[in-house]
């Protein structure tokens, strides 16, 4: 069974109730074909413990699997990059947790499953750098982390270029702000780093690391 609701008093405070897994499926549907790409980027600003992301990185890594499970680098690589393309928001930390391990178990899942004798332990640490940056605790609304320390909440774009991947940081207020009301004529819908609406706006990056190996994302110590 799956459970929608966890407690009256977070229904009431954050309005947490869970999708279900076939409404997910049903909705994602809709975007059938960006779901299936591998590289396409999914932000869920209230994402809860990830019920939306969790489809869809299993989607993406059918993708993966079905073109590049006899070459395990290949693999990797293109798994690395489909984790690094979904970001998600809670304001709830328990919820955030969830996500991050959910996710992480269903690449490790497809990733022991192809390569059990062979699973690399900074592949698996790369994914996890990854998730760490991308499943962010925080309020989408206010655009801050959550904890301590609030922070204005950022966004890493990674890229990838043969090994290395490239890591440029946004801040979202920026990313929001720099969304023109006279271009919501020609794009409806704001799009994550515009990745294919060329014309749109980009907001320069904040930070800009040097290009990394995809397997050594893991030895920086930045979370
Ligand atoms: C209706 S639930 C949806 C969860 C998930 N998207 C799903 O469909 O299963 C709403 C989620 O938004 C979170 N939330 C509420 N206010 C928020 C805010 N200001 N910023 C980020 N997350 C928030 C709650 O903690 C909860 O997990």
């Amino acid at each position: 069974m799956e459970k929608h609701i966890i407690s009256k008093e977070r229904v009431t405070n954050h309005g947490e109730v869970f999708t279900r897994k076939r409404e997910v499926n049903a909705m994602l549907d809709l975007v059938k074909q960006e779901t299936e790409r591998i590289e396409s980027r999914f932000l869920e600003p209230a994402c809860g413990t990830g019920n939306f992301l969790v489809e869809i990185l299993k989607r993406k890594l059918s993708i993966v699997k079905n073109r590049y499970a006899k070459n395990q680098l290949e693999f990797e690589r293109y798994a690395v990059l489909a984790v690094s393309s979904i970001y998600g928001i809670d304001i709830l930390q328990d919820n955030v947790q969830e996500c991050r391990k959910r996710l992480f178990g269903i690449f490790d899942w497809k990733y022991t499953e192809l390569f059990p004798k062979t699973t690399k332990n900074e592949c698996i640490s790369s994914v996890k750098f990854i998730l760490e940056k991308n499943i962010i605790w925080g309020d989408a609304i206010e655009m801050k982390t959550e904890g301590e320390n609030p922070q204005p909440i950022v966004f890493s774009e990674w890229s990838l270029f043969n090994n290395m991947i490239k890591r440029r940081d946004f801040s979202m207020k920026a990313m929001i702000n720099s969304y023109m009301p006279e271009q919501m004529e020609l794009f409806p819908e704001p799009d994550l780093f515009a990745d294919f609406n060329e014309e749109e706006f980009i907001p320069e990056p904040i930070n800009e690391p040097s290009l990394v190996h995809f397997l050594k994302l893991g030895e920086l110590d930045e979370n």
